[in-house]
């Protein structure tokens, strides 16, 4: 079986990464236009990445998961913008050009997030309608939009979101800290792996290494943003750093300090890592995907 790299994933995602946007009435531009523009400033398109490759690693086919890699882009896509508002973390750069709002205004940004989030699921569903007839196979896509529809909920992100705005300004338990960063990153994260898997054909087994794997993926992705946000280049990260202490926010290097956040970043990596090191050489994607986690807060 040919292993496709995660450069390959990323152009094959956005070669089609408008493909599943509505058509939208001219009167309605200016909605089309924002949502565009968030979507296409780039990014690392880590979410559809995950589920294109998850998808192949459990025996599907990642064309055909295609719809669920945009959809769970679109999704992530809405929450950044609706984070950056200032009613919530009023960020004035993202993925290196002004946020939504900055260009738009706050109600077009506050829009831009609500129809990218229901594009995505306009995408899954219309997706679905192809396979009315083919039990197995629409079995597998209610599948994995169901765990898309979970992860961006509210027993995942918006939990997380609404967890982290009320933590700002107060002591926070590590427990609670865990409970943020848990809902507010990792369920999407573990959304695109089990969404992924959900075109293959994993055993309850494969399911459940690749479940372990993504919370930790996702817990440590989270504990990353925190500390670049402390240590890390702004041109390079394509938003500002300094904000999480100005807005007095629940972060891992706020609660536990530099060096232990780090520690158990990496504690974090090497049991996503080990999860899957039954899989052996298969898992490659995976495991740098992890381990590149580490050479970003060097
Ligand atoms: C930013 O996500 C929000 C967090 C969950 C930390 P990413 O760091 O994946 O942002 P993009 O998609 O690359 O811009
Ligand atoms: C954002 O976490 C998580 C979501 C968007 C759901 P942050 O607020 O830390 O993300 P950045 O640092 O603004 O990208
Ligand atoms: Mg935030
Ligand atoms: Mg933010
Ligand atoms: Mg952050």
């Amino acid at each position: 079986m040919r292993e496709y790299t995660i450069e390959e994933y990323k152009a094959f995602l956005e070669e089609h990464l408008t493909d599943f946007l509505p058509d939208i009435d001219h009167k309605s531009i200016t909605l089309y236009d924002s949502m565009k523009y968030s979507l296409m400033a780039g990014g690392k398109r880590l979410r559809p990445v995950l589920l294109l490759a998850s998808c192949e690693f459990t025996g599907g086919k990642f064309e055909e998961a295609l719809p669920y890699a945009c959809a769970i882009e679109y999704i992530h896509t809405y929450t950044l913008i609706h984070d950056d508002l200032p009613c919530m973390d009023n960020d004035d750069l993202r993925r290196g050009i002004p946020t939504n709002h900055i260009v738009y205004g706050d109600a077009v940004a506050t829009l831009a997030g609500d129809g990218l989030q229901s594009a995505a699921y306009e995408a899954m569903q219309r997706d679905m309608l192809l396979y009315l007839d083919d039990h197995h196979a629409l079995n597998k896509r209610i599948r994995a939009a169901y765990e898309i529809t979970k992860g961006c909920g509210c027993r995942g992100v918006v939990a997380g979101q609404i967890a982290d705005m009320e933590s700002e300004n107060k002591t926070c338990s590590p427990e609670m800290l865990d409970f943020i960063h848990l809902n507010k990153t990792a369920a999407m994260i573990v959304a695109a792996v089990r969404a992924g898997a959900r075109m293959g054909e994993p055993d309850g087994e494969m399911l459940e290494n690749m479940t372990i794997y993504a919370e930790n993926l996702g817990l440590a992705f989270q504990i990353c943003d925190d500390i670049l946000d402390v240590i890390g280049d702004e041109k390079q990260l394509g938003k500002k750093t300094g904000m999480d202490s100005e807005n007095q926010k629940a972060t891992y290097p706020a609660v536990h300090g530099l060096d232990a956040s780090k520690k158990r970043l990496k504690e974090l990596t090497d049991t996503a890592v080990d999860a899957l090191s039954c899989y052996y050489d298969n898992a490659e994607l995976f495991t740098s995907l992890a381990r590149k986690l580490e050479v970003r807060v060097k």
